[in-house]
């Protein structure tokens, strides 16, 4: 192990089984979550089930870890907890708690947006005119791409404006190619890399086919998003190409993207991520390298698994031996 075996705690890691083993390749990895059925977990050093994100003891009860394990570095995969860690004084990897909240809530990110010049689509919370259509209505507290509504007229965005039962707000409905840039920014909130892909295929708000791209462009812009908010850590921004506005950015999720092979592919040698971040962890300061990657790397996300035995370990047995391999 390298950086000493400095010791990382990483909250909500569900089934990011690919975060949670490329930290594991560079430190010792403390996995949260309560689902003792997390299939990331099988990634991790250790797993520790902490109480539910809104409960008093959440924040003591990670501390306590930390305490435990030494931890250094602390790295939310999910949003729910962003805010929590940025408000705790862990070692985490987050934005301060005013850009984590603002960033939560995707009205309060355009206007966050808009505050520091940067390309955010015309907005407007419902009872206001958006002036033109088509648009969609999408909560302002989503994920998931879950209760995203296209409105083509003032009737249908009426509608699911009333069909909702949280808050909504109406957004131009962007066209074009759609990107995301995965960047990562060091506690100053300087950038310290971005790096644009395609969507060229996504599912529940997720690329899951893309292709990493040198588009001077979006690097820059993905560089200006990270220092002006600013970011620390990882930070996935995503945006279409449109025809008629331009770069519009629709998201800005302050963690790793669900496209995290993308980067990881695409870095400098020693560079990526995870990597990055164990050596900040460490005390290094690390040099910016914006845009620095190899461009034409492309994934494809596929779902895999793990087979437990009655004590819930794993056995070790795979249903297709030896991976992937070019097709006969
Ligand atoms: N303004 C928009 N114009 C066109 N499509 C949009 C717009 N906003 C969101 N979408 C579509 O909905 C998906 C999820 O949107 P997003 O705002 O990222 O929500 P979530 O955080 O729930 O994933 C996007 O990947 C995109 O396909
Ligand atoms: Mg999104």
């Amino acid at each position: 192990m390298e950086a000493g075996g400095l010791a990382v705690l990483l909250t909500g890691v569900g089934k990011r089984y690919d975060i949670v083993s490329a930290f594991a390749r560079h430190a010792f990895v403390v996995a949260a979550d309560p689902n003792p059925l997390a299939p990331a977990q099988y990634a991790a050093d250790v797993r520790v089930a902490p109480p539910a994100m809104d409960d008093p003891d959440y924040v003591p009860f990670l501390e306590r870890v930390a305490r435990e394990h030494d931890v250094r570095a602390v790295v939310p995969l999910t949003d729910l907890d962003i805010e929590i860690l940025a408000r705790s004084g862990l070692p985490a990897f987050v934005p301060e708690p005013d850009v984590a909240g603002a960033t939560f809530d995707k009205y309060e990110a355009h206007e966050l947006l808009l505050r520091h010049g940067l390309p955010s689509p015309p907005t407007v919370l419902p009872g206001e005119d958006p002036g033109r259509y088509p648009v969609v209505v999408k909560p302002r507290r989503g994920s998931g791409a879950r209760s995203i509504h296209p409105a083509a007229d003032r009737e249908q965005m009426e509608f699911f404006i009333g069909y909702a039962d949280e808050p909504v707000m109406v957004q131009r409905l962007l066209s074009g190619p759609h990107f995301s840039i995965d960047l990562l920014c060091d506690m100053e909130g300087r950038c310290l890399n971005a790096i644009p892909r395609t969507m060229l295929e996504s599912r529940g708000g997720e690329s899951i086919k893309g292709t990493v791209v040198a588009d001077a462009e979006l690097v820059e812009l993905g560089r200006r998003v990270g220092e002006a908010l600013p970011v620390r850590g990882p930070c996935t921004v995503q945006v279409f190409r449109d025809p008629e506005l331009g770069i519009g950015i629709y998201d800005v999720n302050t963690r790793f993207g669900g496209a995290f092979p993308a980067p990881m592919y695409a870095a400098p040698p020693g560079r990526t991520y995870p990597e990055l971040i164990v050596r900040m962890a460490a005390g290094e300061r690390v040099e910016p390298h914006v845009g620095e990657f190899t461009a034409g790397m492309t994934f494809t996300r596929w779902y895999w698994h793990t087979e437990l035995d009655e004590q819930i370990r794993p056995t070790g047995r795979d249903a297709v031996e030896g991976g992937p391999r070019p097709p006969r």
